[in-house]
């Protein structure tokens, strides 16, 4: 995949992108990080980027004409266009799934305190990480670029398989342990230790379904629950009720 951000601080993005999994995935061509900087594409003397608002107001507003030229210049024709906004369309791991599946990504962060209205005619995706505002669109850009690169083909090993995340199927991951068994009067559920791989799996579907009922009920509503599951949640529920007596 070739992933193209637009930019006034393409700087910011070589630590993140240039450590552990994200390194190793770009080393085997998995794919592309193309950062480029729209003050490069300025048409104005001095390369300004942005001008104070029509109507007035305070504050400055990103221009249209770099990023406009900066896109066109650079994009693929067949790629998907994303504009970084705290009014967009709320990122989440669907979204991240959907993404993953283009040949190539262009991601647009605006800055400063706004971006001209025809900036969002680029794009086919307004996305935003969450309801609060930052300083720019780059570190919201970086979530994306993490989470859908880690979604590609070898970019995670066999093991650590993206199915087995949380929300990839509508749920919560299960607890997960390691050695050792016993910390500070702390011990590993007895069934992990069991060696029985039936009931292993049975125990982390359980347990998934519990903390996904006890954290983030809402997600129960849009999945799709076997009647297995079914009966587990009714198992759970009459657990914590014996609980609370
Ligand atoms: N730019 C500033 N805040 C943002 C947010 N929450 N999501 C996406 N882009 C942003």
């Amino acid at each position: 995949m070739d992933i193209y951000v637009f930019t006034l601080f393409p700087e910011m993005f070589t630590g993140p992108m240039e450590t552990s999994i994200l390194k190793k995935a770009q080393d085997k061509g998995l794919f592309s990080l193309h950062l480029i900087n729209y003050r490069d594409y300025s048409l104005a003397k001095h390369k300004n980027v942005d001008d104070s608002p029509f109507g007035g107001g305070a504050g400055m507003v990103l221009k249209p004409e770099p990023i406009y030229n900066a896109v066109e210049d650079n994009c693929p024709l067949q790629g998907k266009v994303i504009l970084m906004s705290p009014q967009g369309q709320k990122f989440d791991q669907q979204l991240a799934c959907e993404l993953a599946k283009e040949e190539s990504l262009s991601i647009i962060c605006g800055h400063y305190e706004g971006f001209d209205e025809r900036i969002r005619n680029l794009a086919d995706y307004e996305v935003s990480i969450g309801d609060y505002v930052l300083t720019g669109g780059e570190l919201p850009a970086m979530v994306v670029i993490d989470a859908v690169s880690r979604l590609l083909p070898g970019v995670l090993g066999e093991e650590e398989s993206p199915l087995q995340d949380s929300f990839y199927n509508g749920l919560l991951e299960y607890p997960q342990y390691t050695r050792p068994r016993s910390f500070n009067g702390m011990e590993v559920p007895e069934v992990l230790i069991s060696g029985n791989h039936k009931q292993i799996a049975l125990w982390r579907r359980k347990e998934s379904l519990r903390r996904t009922r006890e954290r983030r009920p809402d997600l129960l509503e849009n999945t799709n629950l076997t009647i297995e599951d079914k009966n587990m949640l009714a198992e759970i529920e009459r657990e914590e009720l014996a609980k609370d007596e």
